[in-house]
């Protein structure tokens, strides 16, 4: 059963799924007076309006969409969606003038997520997940990655795998999974941090493996958290069981975690706050893309990234939420894209191109989803009468997602 949808703008039409660099990040390439045809699951045509050959009422459901555009669901590579409970008592604390590191010795951070998440049971922890997901649906998010690292036990870490395995299978758009073992250091390990590396090397992945639960491996390249070498070596782990890397890396200090990515041959590199010159080249000259997560930067009160710097130098950047109970509890990509023109410099055409092709490149997802082309997934955001692109980063806040389709189907 066909549907029409005529009188659009179409945005991010491209026949080619090359990864965007330097000044093509800048070619968000439109269509205006368009129509879009999609059969089944998929877009099946698409062209200008003087081109339409067929009768709109011909179609199962047909739209004239004047004054709207349509733009690929936007693609979040790097989430922590499936945590249990929220941490707003961290938040007042952070307001009152505690820092991240006065937070965590109060037993606070990652540890304290940890502990509600083993006391949760995993019919629970996926109730709360699955709500955080459709949520992100109706905003638009078309295509996600999904980390552990909130259970820092085998059992925990199992739980939370197996609860974004249910979401693969219960969710119609595509799902990501990650195994984030090396998040922190959990506190029965303070003194023994070898016996928990051997315990993500030796116990954790080969467990996971064999259930099939993760599509890539990450470890959070951080003063006081791994350090370079440890992290190479976790990810080397993780490649000898067919795991790709994806990483935390230079969110707090110039961690090495760049570096240690590129060797590593991570996907991506993610967060970026903290970086110098000689940093930035080696991820330019490398295939590794920079994923910005500019909404944790804004929460936690840093500098962002100096998404502008990267951009020049030529690395491949993408956007995602990094949507998180303790740096970034909000998973709304249309914020993200605002944030980033706002407060990063990047032009609406970029933020675009960074946060759906880009994103889809940084979960290997590229020729499935991120751009409108026709084979492509009908993953779409319609948007409501709008005067220009320009204008959906511009009234930031303002939901202007009239209506979502995924797999073809609008969403209900
Ligand atoms: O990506 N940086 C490490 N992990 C998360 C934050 C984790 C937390 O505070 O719960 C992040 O920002
Ligand atoms: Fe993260």
């Amino acid at each position: 059963m066909a549907t029409l949808i005529h009188n659009v703008t179409l945005v991010n039409v491209r026949s080619s799924n090359q990864l965007l660099r330097g000044k093509d990040l800048a070619v968000l390439p439109c269509l205006e007076k368009a129509y879009l045809i999609i059969e089944g699951n998929v877009v099946a045509d698409y062209g200008k309006m003087k081109y339409l050959k067929h009768d709109p009422k011909s179609f199962a459901f047909h739209f004239d969409a004047e004054g709207r555009f349509i733009l690929p669901s936007w693609c979040d590579s790097h989430t922590h969606l499936v945590f249990a409970g929220s941490r707003e008592n961290e938040f007042v604390d952070s307001i009152k003038g505690l820092s991240y590191a006065d937070i965590a010795a109060k037993g606070g951070g990652i540890l304290a997520s940890a502990k509600k998440l083993n006391d949760t049971s995993e019919d629970d922890l996926f109730a709360q997940s699955y709500t955080r997901l459709r949520e992100l649906m109706q905003l638009g998010t078309g295509a996600i990655e999904i980390k552990s690292g909130y259970g820092l036990t085998l059992e925990g870490e199992l739980k939370i795998l197996r609860v974004i395995q249910r979401l693969k299978a219960t969710v119609s758009i595509p799902v990501k999974s990650t195994f984030l073992g090396a998040h922190a250091i959990p506190a029965e390990f303070k003194d023994n941090r070898e016996g928990y590396i051997k315990l993500i090397i030796e116990k954790m992945l080969p467990a996971i493996v064999k259930e099939n639960l993760a599509d890539y491996i990450d470890v959070f390249c951080e003063e006081g958290f791994y350090s370079p070498e440890e992290t190479e070596r976790i990810c080397i782990a993780g490649k000898q069981y067919g795991l790709k890397a994806k990483i935390h890396a230079n969110q707090l200090s110039l961690s090495g975690g760049v570096q240690s990515g590129v060797r590593v041959g991570a996907i991506s590199v993610d967060h970026l706050e903290t970086m110098d010159e000689k940093t930035i080249t080696t991820l330019a000259q490398s295939d590794t893309i920079g994923t910005l997560l500019p909404t944790a930067a804004f929460f936690l009160r840093m500098p962002l990234q100096p998404a502008r710097s990267l951009i020049e130098a030529g690395c491949a950047i993408a956007l995602a939420s990094d949507y998180n109970p303790g740096s970034s509890p909000s998973g709304n990509m249309n914020f993200v894209v605002a944030l980033s023109c706002i407060q990063m410099s990047m032009s609406p055409e970029e933020a675009i191109n960074a946060a759906t092709i880009n994103g889809a490149h940084a979960m290997e997802m590229q020729n499935e989803v991120g751009s409108l082309a026709i084979g492509k997934k009908a993953n779409l955001i319609l948007t409501r009468h709008i005067p220009s692109l320009a204008y959906l980063p511009y009234s930031f806040g303002t939901n202007l997602i009239e209506k979502v389709m995924v797999n073809g189907e609008w969403l209900q």
